[in-house]
């Protein structure tokens, strides 16, 4: 399920170098099965025409509220009365310092004030240069917006087009259509804290060689995402992958089980949620060497001599603030056959209220799983779809079982 599919968004753009990034973010959008409808800024034109803008969208573009084209001559009410929402983005320092005193004196700031506050909400990405950002008149009319009911998205740090680095570059497309998707999702995991393990674990043997599995992490990546939509706090401690870190959450990089381990205990007390989705290897060598190991002459076998890892998720159900009720655990369960009665029987292992088991081979690597989920009343099969949105479902899942 995409999100924004079949949503409706009356895209504004305002004056600034960002607006390059506007076309782009339409196109994202249309990707994603919304319709948009451009409003441009005379500024605005002077970055980027509305011929482009209006290619991209597949709908004219308006920019004066003279514009003749709607039959009663009132584009600011029309056009709002049909969206999910209204994004301005890039939204300048001086349009925002107008939406705060209500101005109106073109088409996108009349249509702004003219909307209907309850049923359109605004979305605004600013962009502007590092000072003009930090000012205190912008950060005073940035929260003054925010009380006022606009969803106001952070800005990046970078290199700005004026050669300054610092704050105030608008988001990349992709990462605006995040913020939209957090828009649209229920945020029925509010203000909790979670903490997620995802990815295999990698160890050593030597500097060239090491133990590992195929796990990619995309699944742990996926819950992440979904339970940042959701309205978490979200840290996520994962192994070595090829994944960008989700937008808003906050990551930790680690390689060995040892340190995952270490990482995850350390933010057991200050964790509501734990959700462990990583392949941590079983094994690792005893003592890792710092040279490669070579061939032998003589062809004789180097021997490994293997421990045990930690096992994580035991660790953290024996917690004290898990067996006080404080944190609840959810474990994962990779197999490779006989899926239902392993499941059931790690999930008594391991000691926590709900197991997630999939079979590994089938979804290693893939954006798609099948998930079974374990609890004390039985089993529940979620069918073969996206990894985004089996997460959803067990996002909503979580947040109805620590509700309780
Ligand atoms: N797990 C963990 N630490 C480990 C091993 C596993 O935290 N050292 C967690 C995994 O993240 C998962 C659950 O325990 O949530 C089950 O992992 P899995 O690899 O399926 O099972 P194992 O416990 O390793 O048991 P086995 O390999 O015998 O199936």
């Amino acid at each position: 399920m995409k999100q924004l599919k079949n949503k409706h968004f009356v895209l504004g753009l305002t004056g600034g170098i960002a607006c390059y990034k506007a076309a782009e973010l339409c196109r994202a959008l249309i990707k994603e099965g919304a319709s948009v409808q451009v409003v441009m800024s005379e500024g605005a034109t002077q970055f980027i025409t509305p011929v482009t803008m209006q290619a991209l969208s597949g709908r004219p573009v308006f920019v004066s509220q003279w514009d003749p084209r709607e039959g009663n001559n009132m584009a600011h009410i029309n056009l709002s009365r049909e969206a999910d929402a209204i994004l301005i983005a890039p939204a300048s320092a001086e349009f925002v310092a107008k939406l705060l005193h209500g101005r109106a004196d073109d088409l996108l700031s009349l249509m702004c004030l003219a909307r209907p506050i309850e049923q359109v909400p605004m979305i605004i990405a600013p962009a502007m240069n590092k000072e003009m950002w930090a000012n205190p008149a912008t950060q005073r009319n940035i929260e003054q917006l925010k009380a006022d009911g606009a969803f106001v998205l952070d800005v990046a740090a970078g290199d700005q087009a004026c050669g300054e680095v610092g704050d105030g570059r608008m988001l990349e497309p992709e990462q605006i259509l995040e913020g939209l998707r957090a828009h649209f999702t229920a945020k029925v995991l509010n203000g909790r804290r979670l903490l997620i393990t995802a990815g295999p674990t990698y160890e050593a043997i030597d500097p060239v060689r090491g133990i590992t599995n195929l796990s990619s992490g995309k699944m742990g990546f996926a819950i992440a995402r979904a339970c940042w939509r959701a309205g978490a706090d979200v840290t996520l401690i994962s192994g070595l992958v090829a994944l960008e870190t989700p937008f808003g959450v906050k990551r930790i990089s680690v390689t060995s089980g040892q340190q995952m381990y270490d990482e995850t205990l350390a933010r057991v007390d200050s964790s509501d949620v734990f959700v462990a989705t990583a392949a941590v290897a079983d094994w690792r060598v005893r003592t890792t060497v710092d040279q490669k190991i070579k061939k032998a002459r003589d062809k004789s076998l180097p021997k490994l001599d293997l421990v045990e890892n930690p096992d994580i998720l035991k660790s953290v159900t024996m917690s004290t603030r898990a067996q006080s009720g404080k944190l609840y655990c959810v474990g994962f369960a990779a197999e490779s056959e006989n899926l239902e009665q392993l499941a059931i029987a790690k999930r008594q292992a391991k000691g926590v209220p709900l197991l997630v088991a999939n079979l590994g081979p089938q979804t290693f690597g893939l954006d798609e799983n099948s998930l079974l989920l374990v609890d004390e009343s039985g089993t529940r099969q979620l069918g073969w779809a996206s990894k985004d949105d089996l997460s959803l479902e067990l996002v909503n899942e979580i947040a109805s079982r620590i509700s309780k």
